[in-house]
C-alpha cells in the first residue's frame, strides 16, 4: 500500500461510518486502452488489476459488501471478439484468483441471468461460488448479464407466480417482499455507489437497491482505479448528510 492510501485508510477509520456495501460501475476500459493504442481487450485485462486493488481496499477497510458490474446484458451486443475475451477473462479471473481469494475469506456470488454464458464460463461461475462458499469477511458480487430491469421483471413474474398458484396473498407484496425476490436479496441496499470515467448514468444497474446511495464519480479510468481512489470516495461518503427523504433534527 501506497504512503497516501495508508494515510487515507487511516483517515476513513477515524472518519466515521463505513460504507456497508459499495457498488461499482466499472467503465473506461475501452479508453483506457485506445489511449495507449492498444486492443479493447487490454484494457478489460488491465481491469482485472483493479479488481483485485479494490477487493484488498474493501477488506482493509471493513467494508462488508462489494458489488461490481462487469458485464451488462446489453454488452452481448457488443462484438464477438470482444465477448469472447471478456469471458475468458472471467475464466482467467477464476483461475488466478479464486484460491487468494477463499483465503482472504471473499465469499464470491455471480448475479444475471447466468444461462447465457457458454458452458466453461458457467463452470468458472459455480467453481468460484463453490470454493469461496465459506468466506466471511466480504460478499463480492459480479453483475454477469445483468440488467436491473430484467431482473425486476423476472421478481414481478416470482410473486405473481406465487399469487397465482395460493400461496401468497396479493396485498403481501410490499417492498420487503419484492426487494426478497431480487438477485440482491438477503444483503443490504448500496450505501454508496461509485462510477468511474467520469460518464453520470446508472445504465440499468441495481435501479430498485440504489433507491438511497450516495453517487461518485471520478474521471479516472476502471483500469487506473486504486485502493487509494477507494479510499478517496469513502471519505467523499463519510461528508455526506444521508436523510433519506427525512429532515435532520
Ligand atoms: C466497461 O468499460 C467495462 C466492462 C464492460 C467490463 C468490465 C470488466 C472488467 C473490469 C474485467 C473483468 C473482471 C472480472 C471480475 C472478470 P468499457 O469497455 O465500456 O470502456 P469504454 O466506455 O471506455 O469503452
Amino acid at each position: 500500500m501506497t504512503d497516501t492510501a495508508g494515510a487515507r485508510l487511516d483517515l476513513l477509520r477515524e472518519g466515521g461510518v463505513v460504507p456497508r456495501h459499495i457498488a461499482i460501475i466499472m467503465d473506461g476500459n475501452g479508453r483506457w486502452a485506445s489511449e495507449r493504442g492498444l486492443p479493447r481487450s487490454a484494457g478489460h485485462q488491465a481491469g482485472m488489476g483493479a479488481v483485485r486493488e479494490t477487493v484488498e481496499g474493501c477488506l482493509a477497510a471493513g467494508v462488508g459488501v462489494l458489488t461490481i458490474f462487469a458485464f451488462s446484458q446489453e454488452n452481448w451486443q457488443r462484438p464477438a471478439a470482444e465477448i469472447d475475451a471478456l469471458m475468458a477473462l472471467l475464466e482467467e479471473y477464476v483461475a488466478r484468483e479464486a484460491s487468494e481469494l477463499r483465503t482472504q475469506g471473499v465469499r464470491v456470488r455471480m448475479l444475471g441471468d447466468l444461462e447465457r454464458l457458454q458452458p466453461a464460463a458457467r463452470a468458472a461461475v459455480d467453481s468460484i461460488e463453490n470454493r469461496t462458499a465459506g468466506g466471511g469477511a466480504l460478499d463480492l458480487n459480479i453483475c454477469l448479464s445483468y440488467g436491473s430491469r430484467a431482473e425486476m421483471v423476472r421478481a414481478a413474474r416470482l410473486l405473481a407466480r406465487r399469487v397465482r398458484d395460493g400461496e401468497m396473498d396479493i396485498d403481501a407484496i410490499d417492498e420487503a417482499a419484492f426487494a426478497g425476490q431480487l438477485l440482491t436479496a438477503g444483503w443490504p441496499d448500496p450505501d454508496l455507489l461509485i462510477r468511474t470515467s467520469g460518464e453520470m448514468r446508472i445504465s440499468n444497474f441495481l435501479l430498485w437497491q440504489l433507491a438511497y446511495a450516495e453517487l461518485y464519480v471520478t474521471a479516472v479510468l476502471w483500469p487506473d482505479f486504486t485502493r487509494e481512489d477507494l479510499f478517496t470516495a469513502v471519505l467523499d461518503y463519510q461528508r455526506r448528510d444521508r436523510r433519506f427523504g427525512r429532515i435532520n433534527a
